[in-house]
C-alpha cells in the first residue's frame, strides 16, 4: 500500500483568529432551543465555502497522479462528516463511488478511548483508491483506528481528509496522527453544526458553532 499524498495540508488556521467567536447567528432557520446553547459562531457558511473550495481543489490536482487507478472509493465517516462530505464530492470532478463506515467513540464530550467498528464499508476495496472523510481529528484516535482498519483491507492508497482539527488536544500517543487535508485548524472548543453533534442534536446548523457549557 502507497499513502500517495506527498504532503500534508492545512488550509486554514483560525486559531489566532479576532473575530473568532463574534458572528451572530444570523440565520432564521436556527430553532430558538438550540440558539440558546451556542456559545458563538465559529465557521460561518462563508468560512465553510473557503475551506470546500481549498481542500477540494488540491484533492483535484492530486487525484490526477492516480493514473492507474483501479477505482476511487470516497468513505464518508458517519455521522459527522455527512454533510461536509456531500459538500465535498459534489467538487470532486473525477470519477468514485461512495460507502461509509461507522466508528464509535466518543460518550457526550469525552472520548473513551476505545475504538469499535459500528457499521462496515460496503464494497471491497482492495487495490482500490480510498479516500476517507472525517468530520474533526480531536486526540486522534479514531483516525488511527480508522486508517490500521482501511490498510488492513489493502487498499491501493489512503487519503484522509478533515474537516477540522483540534490539534492542541492531540494525545500523545497520536501525535502524528493528522489527516492529508486538513481544511480548518480550530481551537481546542467543544464545536457542533455543520454535521457535528453533541448526542445526536444540532448536526443541521449550517454553520461551525462553540457549545455554551
Ligand atoms: P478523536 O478520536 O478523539 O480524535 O475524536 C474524533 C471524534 O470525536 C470525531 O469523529 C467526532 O465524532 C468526535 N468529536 C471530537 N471533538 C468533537 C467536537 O468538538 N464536537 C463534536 N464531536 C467531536
Ligand atoms: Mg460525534
Amino acid at each position: 500500500m502507497t499513502v500517495c499524498a506527498q504532503k500534508s495540508y492545512v488550509f486554514i488556521d483560525i486559531r489566532n483568529r479576532q473575530d473568532q467567536q463574534n458572528y451572530p447567528v444570523t440565520q432564521d432557520s436556527v430553532p430558538d432551543a438550540y440558539a440558546k446553547d451556542i456559545a458563538g459562531v465559529l465557521l460561518s457558511q462563508q468560512d465553510i465555502l473557503h475551506g470546500l473550495s481549498a481542500v477540494s481543489a488540491r484533492i483535484n490536482q492530486d487525484v490526477q497522479s492516480l493514473s492507474n487507478s483501479q477505482g476511487i472509493v470516497l468513505v464518508t465517516v458517519l455521522h459527522g462528516a455527512m454533510i461536509f462530505s456531500a459538500d465535498l464530492m459534489r467538487r470532486l470532478y473525477f470519477p468514485f463511488q461512495t460507502d461509509s463506515v461507522a466508528v464509535s467513540s466518543y460518550e457526550g464530550i469525552q472520548s473513551t478511548g476505545s475504538y469499535q467498528v459500528k457499521k462496515e464499508i460496503g464494497h471491497s476495496i482492495f487495490g482500490k483508491d480510498v479516500i476517507v472523510v472525517e468530520d474533526i481529528v480531536d486526540t486522534g484516535g479514531t483516525l488511527d483506528f480508522l486508517i490500521r482498519h482501511i490498510e488492513a483491507k489493502n487498499p491501493a492508497s489512503l487519503r484522509t481528509v478533515a474537516l477540522l482539527d483540534k490539534v492542541d488536544r492531540r494525545k500523545q500517543q497520536f501525535a502524528h496522527i493528522k489527516a492529508d487535508y486538513t481544511c480548518f485548524v480550530i481551537p481546542d472548543v467543544f464545536v457542533i453544526g455543520y454535521g457535528l453533534d453533541y448526542i445526536g442534536h444540532y448536526r443541521g446548523l449550517p454553520f461551525v458553532a462553540v457549545k455554551k457549557d
